[in-house]
């Protein structure tokens, strides 16, 4: 796919490193794991939103925006690095925080919340869990308006079909890896929580011809909200490329039993697979999203769903921060 034709802004020097998880595939003792290091990318602290904000940030500016909007948890990396893109664009940027546990805002909450601060957050605004972000962004854009100012909202998690051709891009890039690698690549396993990742990754695999199967471990909903999620959000992408890629149901591939009691709250995989990962790769996840997709990646190889002699491509989305907000969970033995 040529996206080259799309404004877009550059916040990564070159590709992110794919390389392979000796220790942690010894220590599991099956597939061969391999990770995706889109952690490593650009604006503050890295991570997937990164790769969608280069689209969305590319046209605000050609809309002429001066303030970005959007919305996500409390400790939301979307919303820090959506803050870090208009930093780094000269633009001011106001949030709209969902609280699940009241009180859990707080100028001292440590990760994220920290950073919103470091990085001059002109505006929070916190609500509850399961209020219409939508409406509340539509709202601070109108108040900033009325101020003169020219508002872009960012929509949640960055997933329409613009912030999704990030991961189409990815797509590609993992393709060529593979190819200068030499390694054939099996599966893909991610974190799937408003499912842009997800949607723009099968899209461009698709889209180039490309069958690897994608395994989405969803961290936020139920498998069958999700996969409503991605059916729409791949026919928008059709849509916006005018490209015609059919993706059957069967090529979405959801796992949501390692979501435990829901998102944000923490599962004993997910502690353990953090844990490892930290302690044979000196990689480190985070519990929101990476932690339970690894804890996925080796319960599911454990079971031998991916086989011993399967290349498995975790692609590491980022989150550092909250590990930082949630120290405690991983320090008693
Ligand atoms: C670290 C991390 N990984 C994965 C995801 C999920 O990505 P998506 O919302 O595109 O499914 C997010 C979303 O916020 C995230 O912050």
């Amino acid at each position: 796919m040529y996206l080259a034709q799309y404004p877009r802004r550059r916040y990564t020097e070159g590709h992110t490193p794919l390389e392979k998880l000796e220790r942690l595939t010894a220590a599991v003792g099956g597939a061969n794991i391999y990770i995706k290091r889109d952690d490593l990318l650009g604006l503050t602290g890295g991570g997937n939103k990164t790769r969608k904000l280069e689209f969305l940030v590319a046209d605000a500016l050609k809309q002429g925006a001066d303030t970005l909007i959007t919305c996500g948890g409390i400790q939301s990396n979307h919303c820090r690095l959506t803050l870090a893109a208009a930093v780094k664009e000269g633009l001011k940027c106001r949030l709209i925080l969902s609280e699940i546990t009241p009180g859990s805002y707080h100028t001292g909450a440590g990760g994220n919340v920290f950073l919103y601060h470091m990085l001059g957050v002109e505006n929070i605004k916190v609500v509850p869990w399961g209020s219409d972000v939508m409406a509340e962004m539509e709202q601070a854009a109108d108040k900033a308006k009325a101020e003169g100012r020219k508002p872009y909202i960012v929509p949640m998690g960055g997933s329409n079909a613009l912030g999704a051709l990030g991961y189409v891009a990815c797509a590609e890039e993992i393709m060529q890896q593979a190819f200068f690698s030499g390694v054939p690549i099996d599966h893909i396993v991610i974190a799937c929580g408003s499912a842009g990742t997800y949607s723009g990754l099968l899209f461009g695999l698709r889209g180039n011809n490309c069958h690897i199967p994608i395994t989405g471990i969803s961290v936020l909903n139920s498998k069958e909200v999700l996969q409503k999620r991605i059916t729409e959000i791949i026919e928008k992408i059709a849509d916006y490329l005018g490209v015609n890629v059919p993706i059957p149901q069967e090529a979405v591939s959801l796992f949501d039993e390692y979501l435990g009691e829901g998102y944000t709250v923490p599962t004993a995989g997910m502690i353990e697979a953090v844990k490892l990962a930290a302690r044979t790769e000196g990689i480190l996840l985070d519990p929101t999203y990476t932690g339970k997709a690894m804890a996925g990646l080796i319960d599911l190889t454990r079971k031998g769903y991916f086989k011993k002699s399967d290349n498995v491509l975790f692609l590491h989305t980022g989150g550092l921060p909250g590990l930082y907000a949630n120290m405690p969970l991983f320090l008693e033995e």
